[in-house]
């Protein structure tokens, strides 16, 4: 063959090769493209129906503390106020029950400690829509008494669910009544705050990390400088411990 003719052959071969190569990669890359993006369509489709599963969950538990009237608060309210949120919040806020504004609009925490819950909220670079926020009792006591056990016992069900439905990865205990009840405990809030506890959500399901800190009606009653700063590290670790940004 003559040379230059070896030379071209070499050169159509080069540019075969090339072409090939061209083709292969666009192929695989598409082909990798399109798995992905399918991948991740059902994750986004898969997630949307595990959300609407769990509020469903959550609705069905509202009905049924709708209905309850397991103790005397259930006679005596305007509304239950099952708690409300984001169904897959990483953060719960758990209170000790509705006080009158609570249980004139049937949601927690929108009186004046829920003012300050909600500038809390904020103070973290979060939206109330972010967190789930209920209570340990759905009804309203009479003249914001403390809860009763024999309410605490008939009550507490309601919540534990949620938690087990919510699955968050952590709990913020508000004050004595919530900390107390969900750590099984009757140490004061003052040694229970600022450190991690557990909480445990039944057998064979992992514990889930507790942090109590002062209730904001309390906050409220004794704003002191001291108390706001023992507040705020709390939510610092509670940030830090879920990888947050703290602001
Ligand atoms: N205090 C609570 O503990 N819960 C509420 O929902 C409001 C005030």
């Amino acid at each position: 063959m003559p040379l230059e003719l070896a030379g071209m052959e070499k050169d159509i071969d080069l540019n075969k090769i090339v072409r090939q190569h061209i083709e292969m990669e666009r192929f695989f890359t598409g082909f990798a493209l399109k798995g992905r993006s399918e991948t991740l369509e059902t994750q986004n489709q898969e997630d949307i129906m595990a959300v609407a599963e769990k509020n469903a969950e959550l609705e069905k538990i509202a009905g049924q503390v709708n209905q309850c009237r397991k103790c005397e608060l259930g006679s005596l309210r305007t509304n239950t106020v099952p708690g409300e949120g984001n169904p897959n919040a990483r953060i719960m806020f758990v209170g000790e029950a509705p006080g009158a504004d609570e249980d004139a609009q049937g949601r927690p925490f929108v009186g004046r400690a829920g003012q300050l819950l909600g500038k809390i909220i904020e103070a973290c670079g979060l939206k109330r829509s972010d967190v789930f926020i209920g209570n340990i009792l759905k009804c309203r006591p009479p003249e914001n008494r403390d809860p009763r056990p024999d309410e605490i016992i008939s009550c507490l069900p309601y919540l534990q669910k949620q938690i087990e439905i919510i699955d968050p990865e952590i709990i913020v205990a508000l004050g004595a009544h919530a900390a107390r009840t969900l750590l099984n405990t009757t140490k004061p809030i003052g040694q229970l705050r600022g450190q991690f506890h557990e909480y445990y959500a039944g057998i064979g399901r992992p514990p889930v990390k507790l942090m109590a800190t002062y209730h904001t009606a309390y906050l409220l009653r004794n704003y002191s400088q001291e108390n706001r700063r023992k507040v705020w590290e709390d939510m610092k670790k509670v940030l830090a411990e879920l990888d947050l940004p703290i602001p």
